[in-house]
């Protein structure tokens, strides 16, 4: 999805190249979200003009070619487009001006009105250059602010005319030393450093300025300049900003590949350090207590998520089903209007969602939440607007992921699943103090899991990558456990190396998807340590038909399976059966991505948040 970077400083304190330096380099760690054009708009401080540069293409090409690095200007705005309204091509990429070109505005959402705005501005004279639904608020603000000297309240009136979603950055020749924003549905985010002031799509583009932030809420409208932060709600209260301060303990490194190729790779190999992170942070604390025990008064429990979230929500589901009995309504976020009219008061409903800005995710806790569910979400974004809506947040503690396919938050929220099972069957008398003490030590060994699987299977998977990476379609199979996760093995691959893979329980594959199979057909069978009877004979039944068999299987059925290929990971227990199995088919989809020429990092058509319906 589109990305944001503004940049306000105080020319006194900063030289005069400095902001256009911040806002590229903040474009480029902005680049993991998506996009197919990229622009800047500065204040000249000589001239007192706007300069802009913008193209399609990507950054490094764009920015060279215009020379983004050197345009001189102590206030910008920078955006990466990934294009909805009109094709990505260098008159729609933003920034987006007005006819006298003395505002210029970046956005991400959709303004759903614009063609009716549009022909109210055109019927007053306005002339468009673009295609797009952003420059219509270009030339509303012109408008509105011909009428009236103040671009505060000409924004304020601009943003009550605007129907749909938005995340808004203005300069404009007025105010030279102020970005105004505003913001609806699109995250948003202010951050405060030293002698400037910065406004973002998502925190990560701000770490080498600071670990001070404001995250907007919905309906929030304000400015900054080099020194100062206003903010102002629908009903114009003036917010009180240092009660919003937020500090993060991300550090800037942790958004570089320190000498990993991609991104991905590195945050797969992250994995052992981040679970025990996760492991211990929810452990020193009594969260999960205090979740357990809005579970336990709850009447039902729904849960939702989107995309690799929800295959986590699967795992949190079927754990908590099995060690207490009770049941878990599990729905896709973008389905919500399906299931709202279900939840009444005494609901709870749990988010699971990395970014914390996922629109169906957030649409579907704020539908519950209307009717009187109790909102809970597990998040990785601090200061996410799912998290900040909740009534309760549990947060996964993995440290920043910039690859857009999510590897390290998936087995972070299967870790938070877990303990969290664990504690509600505890508070609900299903299993001993006891037994609880055992289980959670057990998940201790998470990470440990994790990285002896990573270092077992990476050789092997390298070789199967190379093995598979001219097929065209393949299945992921399995049974109990073994289906959320093939689910995720399935999305993995086809995300980043488009390969057509699709995911069923084993037992599934009989009524229709072995119509596919023949000759050579893969057919990757994730095994835990249950029902694997069942599955030796979903694996003769393929192996019959000539698929090239392949198991992710613990090793001690490694002589037992009967598939063509194996790829054995080390003997855990079932709860800890999700870190053994996972990294396998995540380096699976890697290796198989690179070995195709793609790059893992940048999906084609994917973008990391979802903010748009
Ligand atoms: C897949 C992937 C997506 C996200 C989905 C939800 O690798 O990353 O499917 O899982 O877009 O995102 P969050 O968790 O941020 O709500």
């Amino acid at each position: 999805m589109c990305g944001i970077i503004g940049v306000t400083c105080n020319p006194s304190a900063n030289a005069p190249t400095r902001a256009s330096i911040i806002i590229t380099k903040a474009l480029k760690s902005l680049e993991y979200r998506g996009y197919d054009s990229v622009g800047i708009a500065l204040i000249d401080p000589s001239s007192g003009k706007l300069i802009v540069k913008k193209s399609d293409g990507m950054l490094d090409k764009v920015s060279k070619e215009y020379g983004f690095e050197g345009t001189p200007g102590f206030v910008g705005i920078g955006h990466t487009r990934w294009a909805t309204h009109g094709p990505p091509t260098q008159i729609n990429a933003h920034p987006h001006t007005d006819c006298k070109e003395e505002i210029a505005i970046v956005h991400n959402g959709i303004v759903k009105n614009f063609l009716e705005l549009k022909k109210d501005l055109a019927s007053k004279g306005h002339s468009f250059k673009s295609e797009t639904d952003t420059e219509i608020v270009a030339h509303l603000l012109e408008e509105l602010s011909n009428r009236n000297n103040d671009f505060f309240n000409a924004l304020k009136r601009a943003i009550s005319m605007v129907e749909g979603s938005y995340a808004i950055a203005v300069i404009t020749k007025k105010e030279p030393d102020k970005i105004f924003f505003a913001r609806k549905e699109s995250p948003l985010i202010v951050g405060l450093s030293k002698n400037l002031n910065l406004l973002a799509s998502d925190i990560p583009a701000m770490l080498d300025y600071t670990s001070s932030f404001i995250p907007l809420s919905d309906g929030e409208v304000g400015w900054i300049s080099p020194s100062d932060v206003h903010i102002e709600n629908l009903n114009g209260e003036i917010i009180d900003t240092k009660k919003r301060i937020v500090t993060v303990d991300w550090k800037s490194d942790m958004v570089r590949k320190s000498g990993y190729p991609h991104f991905m790779i590195k945050e797969i190999h992250e994995q052992p350090q981040v679970l025990k992170n996760t492991y211990d942070g929810l452990m020193s604390d009594d969260i999960l207590d205090r979740a357990a025990d809005v579970l336990a008064s709850g009447e039902r429990i729904f849960v939702t998520a989107a995309g690799t979230s929800y295959h986590a929500s699967l795992i949190l589901k079927l754990f908590i089903e099995r060690l207490t009995g009770r049941i878990v309504y599990p729905f896709i976020a973008s389905e919500y209007r399906v299931v709202e009219n279900l939840a009444h008061k005494g609901d709870v409903i749990i988010a699971v969602s990395q970014s914390g800005e996922t629109i169906d995710t957030m649409k579907g806790l704020r539908a519950f939440k209307a009717r009187g569910a109790i909102a809970m979400s597990i998040t990785n974004v601090m200061g996410s607007t799912i998290g900040r809506e909740s009534d309760f947040t549990i947060p996964m503690r993995a440290g920043p992921e910039i690859g857009v396919a999510a590897t390290k938050t998936f087995l972070t929220q299967t870790l938070v699943a877990s303990l969290l099972s664990i504690k509600l069957a505890s508070k609900l008398g299903k299993i001993g103090m006891d037994e609880e003490k055992t289980m959670l030590s057990e998940l201790a060994d998470a990470g440990r899991v994790a990285g002896e699987a990573i270092s077992m299977t990476e050789g092997v998977v390298k070789s199967m990558a190379e093995r598979i990476h001219a097929v065209q379609n393949m299945y992921f199979l399995g049974r109990g456990l073994g289906v959320p996760l093939s689910y995720e093995a399935a999305l993995k691959l086809k995300e980043i190396s488009y390969i057509h893979a699709e995911a069923y329980p084993a037992g599934e594959s009989k009524h229709g998807p072995i119509a596919l199979v023949e000759q050579g057909f893969p057919v990757f069978f994730i095994v835990t340590s249950e029902m694997v009877s069942e599955l030796e004979g979903n694996i003769a039944e393929m192996n019959a038909r000539g698929a090239m068999t392949v198991a992710i299987a613990p090793f001690k059925l490694k002589e037992r399976l009967g598939t063509k290929a194996i790829i054995a990971v080390p003997d855990a227990g079932n709860m800890l059966e999700p870190y053994s199995l996972t990294p396998p088919f995540q380096l699976l989809a890697y290796y198989t991505a690179v070995r195709r020429g793609h790059d893992p990092d940048r999906p084609r058509n994917l973008a990391k948040t979802v903010t748009v319906e």
